[in-house]
């Protein structure tokens, strides 16, 4: 007959514990035998979050045979067979492992850590940027995360001073969107453009539009496709649903800012009659919080919030540089 073992390391409501604990931790170890028809070739470790529970599955394979003990409710390494003594001491020293890395660094989720690693190990394709309001609060954390995570950025600033960043692998060109001769240079052999223009006390009131015809022209001209560009919730979309107090905003949008709206309207237009492969990222309120990496992704009415960090956006418009899903998409990205 062919059985196997569950083995539990703490529950999964562990309350965060420290190294000193850790008797206790295996005090609540427990092993239990699966009829032997589960028993096939599986081994599944299960760490969590914030309850620092580890589930340990292993299963005989069934060349393997082990003698099931449903008796056993302690995880002791001499109450087992080899084989799951074996398993016991490999939980062990794991669970072991885990708490000297809380112990470390202080923090409860060392699984995920190991995951963050693995994730910095992904070769990521280094691409070159341009972006353009570098020097306005989304573009610089554009700017700041797009060198931090490699890429070559062009930037087009019309006074290169307010960038307070500079890098080997950062350009900056000095100059006007509204000038189609400087729009091409910084365009000119790019490979994605990423657009965080926006009005300032000393821009026109078609500045998004103008800046965005002569950046889809440079685009044309010199074979780049593909476009990031970010506006604002109020700019509509066929996908979005909007309810009564998103209709609301944008009425009042429209009362309070009728010259902006309509330029980051007329902005859209230009980008979705380009025949390029754009995206237009559409953000509510912006604030200045901290890069939290994770946030929603839907359309004004369906699966949106009010509010989202700058940082949030850059990260998203970012990662649309290497990814197509929002491919002539205007998506709404918020908390
Ligand atoms: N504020 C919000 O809550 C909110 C919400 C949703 C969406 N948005 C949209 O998000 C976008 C970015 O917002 P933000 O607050 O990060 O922008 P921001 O800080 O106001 O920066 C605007 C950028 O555009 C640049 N710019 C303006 N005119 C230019 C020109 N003629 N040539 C070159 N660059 C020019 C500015 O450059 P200079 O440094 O030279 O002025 C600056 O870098 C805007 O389109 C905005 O409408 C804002």
């Amino acid at each position: 007959m062919q059985g196997g073992f569950e083995v539990r390391v703490g529950g999964m409501n562990t309350p965060r514990r420290r190294c000193g604990d850790l008797t206790q931790t295996l005090r609540a170890t427990s092993l239990r035998w699966f009829p032997p028809r589960r028993a096939d070739v599986t081994a599944m470790h299960m760490a969590e979050v914030g309850g620092v529970g580890l589930l340990c599955r292993l299963r005989n394979r069934p060349d393997r045979r082990a003698s099931p003990c449903p008796s056993h409710t302690s995880a002791r390494p001499s109450d087992a067979t080899p084989r799951n003594r074996l398993t016991c001491w490999y939980v062990y020293l794991y669970r072991l492992y885990q708490y000297c890395m809380i112990a470390v660094d202080g923090r409860m989720e060392p699984h995920r850590q190991l995951q963050a690693e693995r994730d910095r190990e992904v070769v990521q394709a280094v691409m070159k940027l341009t972006i353009f309001g570098a020097t306005g609060r989304t573009g610089r954390q554009l700017v700041e995360q797009a060198l931090g995570a490699g890429h070559e950025v062009k930037a087009l600033a019309r006074d290169p001073s307010r960038l307070h960043v500079r890098h080997e692998k950062l350009t900056i060109v000095q100059g006007d969107v509204l000038d189609p001769a400087k729009v091409e240079e910084v365009v000119a052999g790019t490979d994605a453009v990423l657009s965080a223009l926006g009005h300032t006390s000393t821009s026109t009131k078609d500045v998004q539009t103008v800046g965005t015809r002569n950046i889809l022209a440079a685009m044309r001209k010199h074979g780049v496709s593909r476009i990031i560009s970010l506006t604002g919730a109020g700019v509509a979309d066929p996908e979005d649903a909007p309810k009564l107090w998103n209709k609301a905003i944008t009425l009042l949008l429209k009362r309070l800012q009728p010259d902006v709206l309509a330029d980051a309207e007329a902005h859209a237009e230009a980008i979705r009659a380009s025949g390029l492969d754009w995206t237009i990222v559409r953000g509510p309120r912006l604030t200045e919080g901290p890069k939290r990496g994770s946030y929603r992704v839907g359309y004004v009415g369906k699966g949106t919030g009010a509010a989202i960090s700058r940082a949030d956006l850059a990260d998203f418009m970012l990662k649309q540089a290497t990814d197509d899903t929002y491919v002539h998409k205007a998506p709404v990205v918020s908390y």
